[in-house]
């Protein structure tokens, strides 16, 4: 007798596309993550939210009231394009979308991995895809990010701007733990905890303090600690001494900045914003770029490789692991956008990835 149909199994995704870019390099990650998962055993389920300028400009909508519990009850995941309009001052749609969702749904970890995929790709000389490799784990919840602080005698020349640097022991203690399971996940051997405890000598000494306390419950783990502008330096000089580095938030937005150079660029550079366990947001670093949004040039690259990220985070590693072979074999191929020498447009980069993937699927 033939064996009964096992039930499908299906992760429900919310689509977030956004502004700009967000919109034209979503549509196509949407193709791919199709044609990855057409034939497997779990489907995948998309439902699209028109949040972003447009709405926000016709209705006030930015994000609605409950959006946090139906995304914590509906959804696994949630694969978010980009949020920014020149058209919205101060951008207020784009703060309540995107930081509203990392705040509200805990998403503490801002997974940001750095990897050349083609030596040609790095403007470090004598440099190839072994040495660039590593992953940014940066706090997504606290730090000088939280918004709090003010103005006193704004607009006057006696004008004085308070920023405070949030940091509790629960978020630095969780990040750091993260960076080092995340490591001892995947057989990586070094975590670089970074910050600038010889300056900020409160905050900062609290990253440092709980670094100490922590690291001998990963003595499979190297662990190494760097203030932030040697490890800014170290990042130029020889990027292959590093694996895993945790740092607070603003560090880790502009390491992971740099990171993305040193592998070819914003176009190529994915993140996750994570809480494991719980429904989490996966978008590509990179911005809704106004300058070249409606003329099907950006690189979806960014958002496909997120997409994997997402699928990871969703227990799916054969079919994230085609995304990343098709993104690396169209690099390796020149079959890309121009950003990184390729000639292709954004919907003929997604269909040669589409035609790649669904060729092994
Ligand atoms: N997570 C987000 O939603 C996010 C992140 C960064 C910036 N923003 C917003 O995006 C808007 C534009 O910001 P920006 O210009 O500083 O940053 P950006 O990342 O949008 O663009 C920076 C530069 O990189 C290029 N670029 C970016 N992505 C590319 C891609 N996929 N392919 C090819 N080239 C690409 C752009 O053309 C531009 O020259 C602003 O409103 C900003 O607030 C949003």
């Amino acid at each position: 007798m033939p064996e009964p149909e096992l039930p499908q199994k299906s992760k429900r995704i919310a689509v977030i596309p956004g502004d700009g870019i967000g919109v034209e390099v979503t549509r196509e990650a949407v193709r791919i993550l199709r044609a990855a998962t057409s034939k497997s055993a779990t489907q995948l389920h998309f439902t699209d939210f028109d949040w972003g300028a447009d709405r926000y400009l016709r209705d006030g909508t930015s994000l609605p009231g409950g959006a946090v519990e139906m995304f914590r009850r509906d959804f696994d995941a949630i694969l978010f394009g980009a949020v920014g309009d020149p058209r919205v001052p101060g951008n207020q749609h784009a703060a309540d979308i995107l930081l509203g969702l990392r705040s509200k749904l805990d998403l503490y970890v801002n997974l940001r991995p750095v990897e050349l995929l083609d030596d040609a790709l790095t403007p470090l000389r004598d440099r190839a895809a072994k040495d660039v490799r590593f992953t940014v784990v940066r706090e997504n919840t606290e730090g000088l990010y939280v918004g709090t602080g003010g103005h006193f005698q704004r607009g006057t020349p006696h004008e004085v701007a308070i920023q405070e640097d949030v940091n509790t022991r629960r978020g630095v203690e969780r990040i750091q733990r993260y960076a080092f399971e995340f490591a001892r996940a995947r057989n990586l051997r070094r975590v670089c905890m970074s910050d600038k405890s010889n300056a900020l000598t409160f905050g900062h000494e609290l990253w440092l303090r709980i670094f100490k306390e922590i690291r001998g419950d990963y003595p499979d783990i190297e662990s190494r600690h760097l203030y932030v502008d040697a490890l800014a330096m170290e990042l130029v000089r020889d990027p292959s001494q590093f694996d895993v580095i945790v740092t607070c938030n603003l560090f880790g937005d502009i390491l992971s900045d740099l990171g993305s150079q040193l592998a070819g660029g914003l176009g190529l550079a994915p993140s996750g914003n994570i809480h494991p366990g719980q429904v989490s947001l996966f978008e590509p670093v990179h911005g809704s770029a106004p300058n070249i949004a409606g003329k099907n040039i950006a690189n979806p690259a960014g958002s496909v490789l997120s997409s994997a990220l997402m699928l990871d985070h969703l227990g799916l590693h054969a079919p994230a692991n085609l995304l990343r072979e098709a993104v690396r074999a169209s690099v390796k191929e020149k079959k890309t956008t121009r950003d990184i020498g390729g000639n292709l447009g954004t919907k003929e980069a997604g269909d040669w990835l589409v035609e790649y993937i669904a060729a092994r699927a």
